[in-house]
């Protein structure tokens, strides 16, 4: 590809010691053929110096205002970028953007571009819950950038808490979306609180085994996933994935369906969306041994009794009678009569909502991709083809965005 044919992309790396795993994002993005301008501050060039931006990046490296003058950067940089995305965003530099100031290339570029911006901020949790910070953070999401919220984790001394650069793979992931959607309604989802339940629950027996099911949580990391490059809050209530926490959600992990079932409750209550894509059971056994269950030489293993667990999705949409405008979805996995038990299925549970699909052995579970038919309680139907993960989980926000926009 012509490099003049790749799409631009803005890599601002501000002065935090995060700015070392800015390398990655940069390798991510260049790896996957875009044309990457690194627009480093100054602090962050003691931190990781220009020949390691240049490099890697193959672009020339600057910071201020006064290099190149000829080419006018200062405008130039931002108007061609087609994605801007700052990583690490310091505390200094989202305040010098929300604030429009304009002092270096990074915050002349901002002021500039007209395409997507994202901020992965870094810091530590006092400067990240500061109020000016919080401010700061709120006027560029009214503006309609997108602010991933850090992680929770260690940060740089041996204190741990909210402030850390989400993994690079997944702020590259965060990139790649919006490119993706181009000048779609990129950030339709901002302002809103959306919950989605993810992987699949585990019923303990006795300390070491359990009854589960083959679900990866792929499904329920796209949704998230998506949902955070469109703007919205994200709560990801996640049963035994091994996925890397998608960038800016609020992962909550769970084991069982009884846990699932308190942890989605508490943040479906100010949630404008709740997504369950999670595979619960639907029995656990009656008796949870305490010990391991042995083999005893000539008897029989004793029967597992099993009890019914609640129906999350069945209650969720039950209380969100009282909720006006909240949209409850739910995901059903059939093996016949696909579409006759879809039906079935959203009209017992009461959801608004019904992502339909066809499992089997080698089908779907743990599958990069996926096929089905989104239902709606309107008696709609809407066939999604053979294709990512992720643009199944775009047509369901894109139904949400529609039944939250017409509530
Ligand atoms: N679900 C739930 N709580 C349960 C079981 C399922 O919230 N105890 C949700 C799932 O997250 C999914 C939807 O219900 O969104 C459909 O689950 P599925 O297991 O396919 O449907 P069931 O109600 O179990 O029906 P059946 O087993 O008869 O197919």
């Amino acid at each position: 590809m012509d490099r003049s044919d790749k799409p631009r992309v803005v890599l601002g790396v501000s002065g935090g010691i995060a700015a070392y795993k800015a390398c990655e994002l940069l390798r991510r993005l260049t790896e996957s053929g875009h044309d990457v301008r690194v627009v480093p501050t100054g602090s962050a060039l003691r931190f990781v110096g220009e020949p390691t931006w240049a490099a890697l990046s193959g672009n020339p490296v600057t910071t201020g205002v006064w290099e190149d003058v000829h080419e006018v950067p200062h405008v130039r940089i931002g108007q061609e970028a087609d994605l801007v995305v700052v990583a690490p965003a310091t505390a200094d530099t989202l305040a010098r953007a929300a604030h429009g100031l304009a002092d270096d290339l990074l915050t002349n570029t901002l002021l500039t571009a007209r395409c997507p911006v994202v901020f992965a901020p870094a810091m530590h949790t006092e400067m990240w819950e500061h109020p000016a910070t919080a401010e700061n953070v709120a006027t560029l999401r009214r503006r309609g950038a997108v602010v991933i919220e850090p992680a929770v984790g260690r940060l740089t001394g041996k204190d741990t808490g909210k402030g850390r650069l989400p993994d690079p793979g997944e702020i590259f992931e965060v990139c790649r979306r919006l490119l993706a959607r181009g000048a779609a309604p990129g950030r339709d989802l901002a302002g809103r609180h959306v919950v989605v339940s993810a992987g699949g629950t585990r019923e303990p027996l006795d300390p070491v085994r359990f009854l589960g099911n083959r679900s990866s949580g792929r499904q329920g990391y796209a949704l998230a996933r998506t949902a955070v490059a469109r703007g919205a809050r994200v709560t990801l209530v996640a049963a035994n994935t091994s996925l890397p926490d998608p960038a800016g959600a609020d992962v909550v992990p769970v084991g069982t369906a009884v846990q699932l079932r308190e942890a989605v409750l508490k943040a479906a209550e100010d949630a404008d969306a709740v997504v369950m894509a999670a595979a619960v059971a639907d029995f656990r056994p009656a008796r949870y041994a305490q010990g391991k269950i042995k083999k005893r030489d000539g008897q029989e293993p004793e029967p597992v009794a099993l009890v019914r667990n609640p129906d999350v999705l069945a209650e969720l949409a039950g209380l969100s009678a009282a909720r006006p405008g909240q949209v409850v979805v739910g995901f059903a996995a059939e093996t016949d009569d696909v579409l006759a038990n879809g039906r079935a299925k959203l009209a017992r549970k009461g959801c608004d909502l019904l992502v339909v699909n066809e499992v089997g052995e080698d089908r779907t579970f743990g599958a990069e991709e996926n096929e089905a038919v989104v239902l709606g309680a309107d008696g709609s139907e809407t066939p999604v083809p053979h294709g990512p993960k992720e643009a199944l989980a775009d047509t369901v926000w894109d139904k949400v965005v529609h039944m939250l926009n017409a509530g």
